[in-house]
């Protein structure tokens, strides 16, 4: 079985931009692949955060990946952190990844332009430990979105220098793009977000849920009730095509186009839809956070599945470097 790795950032909760553009992906893939699913907490480390807080950061978002499905008996799910031989990989690929090309990762560019207090080693340095997250596991299919294709790139070239070095050790990643199409914020303009307040929240309440559908941006031609729309443009119609059926996209699409529905109308057949898959999630969750045993326990399980397999990695890696640590 091809292996999956996949990884993301302990934002605290997970939103519906990433259960569609990511997650429920996630949960399809695993019965496909040997999957090994990790919330990447020393990734996030490398821009300011409150300690305090990381911690249940990262556990809510390990528990709302659950809850979407990600099951433990088929895949593995781990904290990043949980499993020291990541960032031990990681060094041993800085000696191998080109600075040149890292200086060319756009993400790296756009956060220290955020960021100009906070341009550090470790945000430079990003990509490389998400290359080792990947090696770790000798993942060769790697589901991410468009915004990760340079750092898988980067991976690969990784993969190329150390092998061509050290010998052949490694497989080349290769990415696995969903064919989901973006989904907006709220505001219909920037990618949803947690750092832009533009999401809604999978354990948001329906209410707030309808409230945030009710007044999200649809295509600013329609003005007035009467305005016919382009569905097209329309961030609410992305998401009709996730959670309406061929019938109902096609109601709305000729609704719209020809003005006899309201945004409203189609907004409230959206949430219909909205409602069924979060209820979903959300007694999962309910369930898992009721029991804080279980979820400890499957967290350390998948920690536990995931040492075993970068363990022996690292242990091959340390041989064909010739270190003293695998003279043993
Ligand atoms: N950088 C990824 C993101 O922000 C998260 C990530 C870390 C990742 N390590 C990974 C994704 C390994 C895929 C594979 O979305």
């Amino acid at each position: 079985m091809e292996i999956v790795f996949s990884g993301i950032q302990p934002s605290g909760e997970l939103h519906l931009g990433n259960y569609l553009g990511a997650v429920r992906n996630w949960v399809a893939l695993q019965d496909q692949y040997r999957c090994f699913y990790c919330v990447v907490d020393y990734h996030a480390i490398t821009q300011p955060y409150e300690p305090a807080e990381m911690a249940s950061r990262a556990r809510n978002m390990a528990v709302d990946i659950l809850a979407c499905g990600v099951d433990p008996d088929r895949a593995t799910l781990f904290v990043q952190s949980e499993v020291p031989e990541h960032t031990e990989l990681a060094w041993v690929l800085s000696s191998v990844a080109p600075q040149g090309e890292l200086e060319r990762m756009t993400q790296f560019k756009d956060k220290a332009a955020h960021n100009p207090h906070n341009i550090n080693l470790g945000l430079f340095a990003y990509p490389v430990l998400q290359a080792a997250d990947i090696l770790l596991y000798g993942a060769t299919r790697v589901p991410v979105g468009e915004d990760q294709r340079q750092h898988l790139e980067l991976a690969r070239e990784i993969v190329r220098r150390f092998n061509a070095r050290f010998g052949e050790t490694f497989a080349e990643p290769m990415p696995l793009f969903s064919t989901t199409p973006k989904i907006l914020g709220l505001d219909g303009q920037a990618k949803m977000s947690k750092s832009l307040g533009n999401t809604i929240a999978l354990r948001e309440p329906e209410n707030v849920v309808w409230d945030k559908l009710r007044t999200a941006a649809t295509d600013p031609a329609r003005v007035k009730r009467t305005d016919p729309g382009t569905p097209e443009k329309c961030n609410v119609y992305t998401l009709h095509k996730f959670f309406s059926d061929a019938e109902k996209q096609a109601y709305v699409h000729t609704g719209c186009t020809t003005a006899g529905i309201g945004c409203i109308e189609c907004k409230k057949m959206l949430f219909e839809g909205v409602k069924v898959d979060l209820s979903r999630i959300r007694a999962r969750g309910d369930a898992l956070r009721a029991d804080p045993a279980r979820v400890d326990a499957i967290l350390a399980r998948g920690a536990a599945e995931a040492r075993q397999v970068a363990g022996q990695t690292m242990a091959r890696v340390r041989s064909r470097l010739g270190l003293h640590a695998a003279k043993a």
